[in-house]
């Protein structure tokens, strides 16, 4: 553990050294932005009571003392404006600190186990669906697949109607839509969608047209007694990384422009305007966006045309290498839980005869991420 080996100040700053030589340099306004005394944090909640304007903007330290409680340090710091003093534990500054923290973005590539077609071998994230309900370890190595490869599938699912809702209630939330709270995806007379056909569908991420998006997917199998109609996975986050080491500009390119999306049918005109390829502020992919079915009119200045179209070509190229995909079969009972802003899906032509019936729906991704974190911390909890 760390601890404060010497600390100055001046009107600006308070400087700390830790006992591993690293050194935190604390603006003022930030240490009373961030005090955790009753007055300015709500104790049970621990939410801020003060907005950033009850602030002085220069507001400057007068004086900072060290004190021991519970063996460890206690940073007493009274600023100049009201004499308002704040105290930090040494432990709360070491993991707060700015100087020795980055912000981390656990939605971003850089965080996640990027996969392509060789990185399974036939060892897929597969649970057993009364294990993932009964089990808490196996609930959480199942979410944690979905938070790091991205998907997961769940065999053993009861076939019944609407229960791809009870596998939501299990980590998170439904996303109603304009289809429902479900989707049936077996073939349909006057489909409004291409799924509800016997179609192959190439690999796409649902709903680009929705902003934001529903960050998770799941189809659950009821019925498979078709030929074909095999699934396909893919790692969009992989597929980036493999375009940026093949051709910089080209994802530069498709995280820059920015293009529309549109879904319309007799109830329904749906539109977004979004980049192909999304980074955060540190270059990180952070979403994708890829449907041929839905991608709208592209309407970029005409300079940007065609360098956009050789960007968008070698991206779908690399989404049609079979080394990127892993194939598989769904068979009644299984479903797929994945995140549909990085796992890209798709499904083969299917034959007439026979039955093929899916029920989908969808949930976002920070309920899954926040069930995760909690069943986590009460294991640590219980430890
Ligand atoms: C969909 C879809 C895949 C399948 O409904 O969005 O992609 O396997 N379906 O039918
Ligand atoms: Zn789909």
């Amino acid at each position: 553990m760390n601890t404060i080996t010497e600390f100055s100040f001046n009107a600006n700053e308070l400087q700390l050294t830790w006992s591993d030589g690293r050194i935190s340099e604390l603006e003022a306004i930030w240490l009373r932005d961030h005090c955790q005394m009753p007055a300015t944090r709500d104790p049970v909640s621990g939410q801020r009571l003060i907005n950033i304007t009850d602030i002085d903007p220069d507001i400057n330290i007068k004086n900072v003392t060290l004190d021991v409680k519970n063996h460890q340090h206690i940073v007493l710091v009274t600023f100049s404006t009201d004499d308002h003093q704040s105290q930090f534990t040494s432990d709360w500054l070491f993991d707060n600190c700015y100087c020795l923290n980055e912000q981390n973005d656990s939605r971003s590539a850089k965080y996640k186990q990027l996969w392509n077609g060789s990185s399974f071998n036939d060892d897929l994230p597969k649970f057993i669906y009364s294990n993932f309900c009964d089990d808490v370890q196996t609930k959480m190595t199942a979410l944690n697949a979905v938070k790091n490869l991205g998907f997961c599938l769940l065999q053993q699912v009861p076939c019944e109607d609407k229960q791809v809702l009870k596998v939501i209630q299990q980590f998170g939330f439904t996303r109603d839509t304009n289809y429902g709270d479900i989707f049936e995806v077996r073939s349909k007379i006057n489909a409004n969608n291409l799924a509800y056909t016997n179609l192959g569908l190439g690999c796409h991420l649902d709903n680009p047209y929705r902003d934001p998006v529903p960050g998770i997917q799941l189809l659950h199998c009821l019925q498979s007694t078709t030929e074909g109609g095999e699934s396909i996975l893919q790692d969009a986050f992989m597929a980036a990384q493999v375009l940026k080491e093949e051709n910089p500009d080209h994802f530069k390119r498709l995280s820059q422009e920015y293009i529309n999306f549109r879904f319309q049918d007799r109830d329904a005109d749906l539109h977004s305007r979004v980049p192909m390829i999304e980074v955060n502020d540190k270059q990180e992919v952070v979403k994708v966006r890829f449907n041929n079915r839905s991608i709208d009119t592209i309407k970029l200045a005409p300079l940007k045309i065609r360098p956009f179209y050789q960007a968008y070509r070698h991206f779908a190229e690399i989404l049609e290498r079979v080394d990127q995909q892993i194939h598989f079969k769904l068979e009644s009972g299984e479903l797929m839980l994945f995140d549909n802003t990085r796992i890209l899906h798709a499904r083969k032509a299917y034959s007439k005869g026979g039955t093929r019936h899916l029920q989908g729906a969808y949930s976002d991704l920070d309920g899954l991420y926040s069930s995760l974190s909690v069943l986590q911390r009460n294991e640590v909890g219980a430890k």
